[in-house]
């Protein structure tokens, strides 16, 4: 089993927070690469309709028809080309090359307008706050905080981009969830407080780990055996240090929600809870697997 090491990238300096994303962009599109062969025919799957969001972002969303969004850390853009089928005007950000060179062309293959910027969401929503943009709601999800070394900075950087009145949503992995390895052993921190974690293994092919499932698209072998050359680096962060920055940024909290099932099968052994999702199997004590935050810029 690989050991993380911890502490090795200062993300509260700009040289810090680039070496995070530069070696976090290479090991994603390693990854993105593996994640989309086990997909079939993506672009068909939009083109017909499909939507993939879970119920709990689509409460959270709401009517988005005629809304701008912008999708932080949107990878290759399923999701993003999910909110625009409802008719949210959407723009996605990743720092992988590849998951946005596969969103642009999964937007163009399947008809679903969308754009994508490939850039340091850091980096990103500066520009963005330069250029005077305003947005009705930002949205991010299921594994885009972890990345993220200085919360603050992201926080502050995406509420000055909110119109008065507009929303940050996300539904995330549950910090208890993460302290646990796959059979359920306690081995995780439940925060870091901002150091980083770096594992030399990389971002894993988790979509090809745990098979269809989790794959509405349908399923494809593609890529076997695959190992990732580029370390990637995580960092660990309680709720109430995600809530804190939301707060310090000016958000008003709308709603908070956790949830003892999961929007992706974490744990070797689950139990099915509906399509797509799972639950604690039986005899283990239950404890959160997800969250979900709604937060407004007054106004
Ligand atoms: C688990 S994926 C998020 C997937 C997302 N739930 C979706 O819509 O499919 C995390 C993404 O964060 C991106 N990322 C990591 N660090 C970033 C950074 N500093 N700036 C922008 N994107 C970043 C990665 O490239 C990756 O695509």
């Amino acid at each position: 089993m690989v050991e993380p090491r911890y502490g090795e990238l200062d993300p509260s300096t700009p040289e810090g927070r680039r070496a995070v994303g530069e070696g976090n962009r290479l090991s994603w599109n390693e990854a993105t690469k593996a994640h989309n062969s086990h997909k079939a025919d993506q672009a068909r799957y939009f083109r017909e309709g499909g939507n993939k969001l879970y119920e709990e972002e689509l409460g959270l969303l709401g009517d988005v028809n005629g809304k701008s969004v912008l999708h932080l850390q949107c990878n290759s853009g399923q999701d993003t080309i999910s909110i625009a089928q409802m008719g949210g005007i959407v723009t996605g950000i990743d720092i992988s090359d590849e998951a946005i060179d596969f969103a642009r062309k999964l937007s163009a293959d399947s008809g679903v307008p969308g754009t994508f910027h490939r850039a340091d969401v850091y980096d990103w929503l500066a520009e963005a706050s330069e250029r005077d943009e305003r947005w009705d709601i930002v949205f991010c999800s299921y594994g885009a905080i972890i990345w993220l070394g200085d919360l603050t900075t992201w926080a502050n950087g995406f509420t000055k981009l909110l119109k008065p009145g507009g929303r940050f949503i996300t539904v995330e992995f549950h910090p208890v969830e993460m302290m646990f390895e796959i059979d359920y052993s306690h081995r995780y921190p439940y925060s870091t407080h901002g150091t980083s974690i770096t594992w030399d293994d990389g971002i894993l092919d988790y979509v090809g780990e745990f098979g269809p499932r989790d794959t509405p698209t349908g399923w494809l072998d593609g890529v076997q055996n695959f190992e990732n050359p580029h370390p990637a680096h995580e960092f660990g962060w309680g709720l109430s240090e995600v809530v804190t920055a939301l707060l310090d940024a000016g958000l008003v909290l709308e709603s908070m929600a956790e949830y003892e099932h999961c929007n992706a099968k974490v744990y070797k052994e689950m139990k099915q809870f509906r399509e797509r999702s799972w639950t604690h199997k039986d005899g283990v004590p239950k404890f959160p697997l997800m969250y979900s935050l709604s937060a407004r810029k007054p106004g």
